[in-house]
């Protein structure tokens, strides 16, 4: 996002656990800030140094240290990458129980340590569920392994959860052990044109009905999203017809046990559809090819980085109910055009997509693209999103984390009973302050 720059003059990269807790006991003894990093991929700055922290990469440990075929579990060192953690179980038959656009570069310790939800997170829930152990070096250096491959361990606090979602402000997370999936031997997806937004929960619910268990994803996209992935080349475009009159598109991914049944199920779903007195689509256009498939998910995957290209993006990504998704859209454009800002020169673009099956809300990734990041156009956007979100009782960060962006946003979701623990915590784990400092608490 080009945001944030820190003044860092030294990153180190070390090749095992001991020797980043050398390097961590080290800085602790004279007090210098590290700001741990893996792919360096976070939209919230997270792994970004804010003024000159040492900067410790993971990028060198990057071994698979142990799979089990029979149980799936899989034990990595943190800077493996998710992506090549995908190709070393594809053989195996098995799936890593988290996809998300920057796969080619975030590392899975950092998918630990933000708690990334990603794009399956609908078919196999979240980190806090799928990883079974941790090794992480504390503040002071001191090595705590819990890489245990236990699935059933009831022997008090479960520590690893702390550190899920930390974002390294308690430690650096150097290995994780975790629990794939069997990989589904077929897997589909649709790309769905919705005439207005109105019908996408209605979707959602015949959808779940009709693909049951071998629905693994369902992503909202908005039209004006959707067009900026066309103009800046993400994946295959669908054809004009196709598109008019859409207000909006889903992205609907199945992934089963047999192609024939689930291709039935998708072609019965698109019937049922496209027949019904009130169509909730449009059209549907379902990928009859690998590299079609790859295509559709491409656009999907590609729209982050559309954003990005079109400029300067300030993201929120909120949790709110899912019903309120196109309101908060409407209500930030109406409220920066209130302020004169929805124009050239100043916010070009609002847009929305995002995960609607994670949950009782949905995650929506509100961007707002402006030429340039400027106090005016801060200052209008905050806190009145947050406040938005605070009305609907959702939240300031479904799953990009606080990092160094949201750490003043943190109130809104959480109450001061809940962020005076989380201080203590902090305290108790590193009362010097040097782990990823000015991240995360306020
Ligand atoms: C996504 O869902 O594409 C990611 O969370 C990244 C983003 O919000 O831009
Ligand atoms: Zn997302």
């Amino acid at each position: 996002m080009n945001k944030y720059h820190g003044k860092s003059t030294t990153v180190l990269k070390p090749r095992t656990t001991k020797e980043v807790s050398e390097i961590v006991k080290w800085c602790n003894d004279r007090r210098i800030g590290i700001v741990p990093q893996g792919g360096n991929t976070g939209l919230v700055g997270g792994s970004v140094p804010v003024k000159d922290e040492l900067i410790l990469s993971l990028a060198n440990m990057s071994k698979v240290r142990a799979f089990d075929d029979v149980s799936g579990i899989l034990v990595a060192d943190a800077g493996c990458i998710l992506q090549s953690l995908s190709d070393y179980l594809a053989p195996h038959n098995y799936v890593f129980p988290l996809d998300l656009g920057a796969k080619g570069s975030c590392q899975v310790g950092g998918n630990v340590s933000t708690n990334a939800g990603g794009l399956r997170l609908l078919r196999y829930g979240s980190l806090h569920g799928t990883v079974l152990g941790l090794e992480v070096v504390l503040p002071d250096g001191t090595i705590l392994d819990q890489l245990t491959a236990l699935r059933k361990d009831n022997t008090g606090y479960d520590l690893k959860q702390l550190f899920i979602g930390a974002e390294g402000t308690l430690g650096i997370v150097t290995g994780v052990s975790i629990l794939t999936a069997p990989a589904p031997q077929a897997l589909n997806n649709v790309m769905l044109a919705l005439p207005k937004f109105d019908n996408v929960l209605p979707l959602f619910k015949e959808v779940k009905r009709q693909l049951s268990e071998i629905l693994s994803a369902f992503e909202y996209i908005d039209r004006s999203v959707y067009d900026l992935a066309v103009k800046h080349n993400q994946g295959r475009a669908l054809d004009a017809e196709e598109v008019e009159g859409a207000e909006c598109f889903v992205l609907v991914e199945t992934s089963g046990g047999n192609r024939e049944h689930d291709e039935q199920k998708l072609n019965n779903l698109l019937e049922s559809l496209m027949e019904a007195d009130e169509p909730l689509i449009n059209t549907g256009v379902l990928a009859t090819s690998p590299a079609q498939f790859a295509s559709l998910w491409a656009i999907r995957e590609g729209l982050t980085e559309a954003v990005s290209k079109e400029g300067k993006a300030y993201k929120y990504d909120i949790s709110v109910p899912l019903q309120k998704f196109q309101e908060v859209l409407d209500i930030t454009r109406e409220h920066l055009k209130s302020k004169g800002l929805m124009r050239e020169g100043a916010v070009r673009h609002v847009v929305g997509y995002g995960h609607v099956g994670d949950g009782k809300s949905g995650n929506l990734h509100l961007n707002v693209v402006a030429d340039a990041y400027t106090p005016e156009i801060e200052a209008a956007l905050e806190p009145f999103v947050y406040e938005l979100v605070a009305k609907y009782k959702g939240s300031v960060s479904a799953e990009h984390g606080i990092g160094v962006m949201k750490t003043h946003a943190l109130q809104y979701s959480k109450n001061a009973v809940s962020i005076d623990w989380m201080k203590r915590i902090k305290q108790l784990f590193d009362p010097k302050g040097i782990m990823n400092p000015g991240k995360v608490l306020p």
